[in-house]
């Protein structure tokens, strides 16, 4: 079984004052070293707040909510992989559906910023994900490969195998309908079957998928037990502590049962 791993991504949710309260708080549920990834995505400004407390933390990590592929210099706005590693962060997510979709971004400068983090030594938490249109069109398979390859495009197997893939429905975002575990289970599969063809069984085996798209503590036991559901990418339930501990708790609990 791969380690699960779950992470929280808050949006453009939780000042620094929210993030310091929900980190207590939410901290303070986790007993002794718990047995999957738990990783936390506040806004940037957010994230000095939660470095001060995490430093030294084992359970919980840093991610960051996206990041410029340039090193330095004139791009008003852009916040660089070095600013971030300062701030204690190892993970930032790149190509969520809602920079695509509401901030133009494409495959190749999406493929870029994967470069970028695996040359910083950040851990990419890389969505991917089809529309409404797409799936009522019979278009997901095509869209999830586009994505894949024109993503990880001379990208190394070593760094793919070490990639978080979220497969994020952009149906399923906010709009409080989930996947059904059937549908998540089949297009997660696609995905590893991609990565497979693209480099090889191995690899395709170590990526960790994260399903995203209105992920909550009642649905997450049925999601997370599917073989290749290795975790979750949650959006509106990770915002309260409580909430987003009974999904990790879910987790928790398919590690001790398998
Ligand atoms: P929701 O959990 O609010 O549907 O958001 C999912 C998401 O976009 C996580 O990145």
């Amino acid at each position: 079984m791969r380690r699960p791993i779950i992470a929280a991504n808050w949006k453009m949710n939780m000042n620094p004052g929210d993030t310091t309260e929900f980190l207590k708080s939410f901290l303070s549920l986790i007993p002794g070293k718990c047995p999957v990834d738990v990783v936390v995505a506040p806004p940037f400004v957010s994230l000095p707040a939660a470095a001060d407390i995490l430093k030294g933390n084992i359970n919980v990590r840093l991610a960051a909510q996206n990041m410029s592929d340039h090193d330095a210099g004139a791009f008003t706005g852009e916040i660089s992989a070095m600013m971030l590693k300062e701030l204690y962060v190892s993970h930032v997510i790149l190509g969520h559906s809602e920079r695509r979709t509401l901030f133009g971004e494409r495959d190749a400068f999406i493929n870029s910023k994967l470069a970028k983090a695996f040359e910083s030594n950040l851990k990419p938490i890389f969505c991917i994900g089809e529309t409404l249109a797409e799936r009522e069109g019979g278009k997901v398979e095509k869209v999830l490969e586009r994505q894949i390859r024109k993503g990880f495009k001379g990208i190394e197997a070593k760094q793919v195998g070490e990639t978080i893939v979220a497969y994020e429905p952009v149906w399923a975002i906010g709009t409080g309908v989930t996947a059904t575990t059937e549908q998540a289970q089949e297009a997660h599969a696609y995905c590893r079957s991609v990565i497979a063809d693209l480099y090889d069984m191995e690899t395709a085996a170590k990526v960790r998928i994260q399903y995203g798209g209105s992920v909550k503590p009642t649905n997450m036991a049925e999601l997370i037990s599917m073989k290749d559901i290795d975790g979750a990418l949650v959006g509106g339930a990770s915002l309260d502590y409580r909430s987003f501990y009974e999904i990790v708790k879910e987790g928790i609990e398919q590690v001790s049962s398998s």
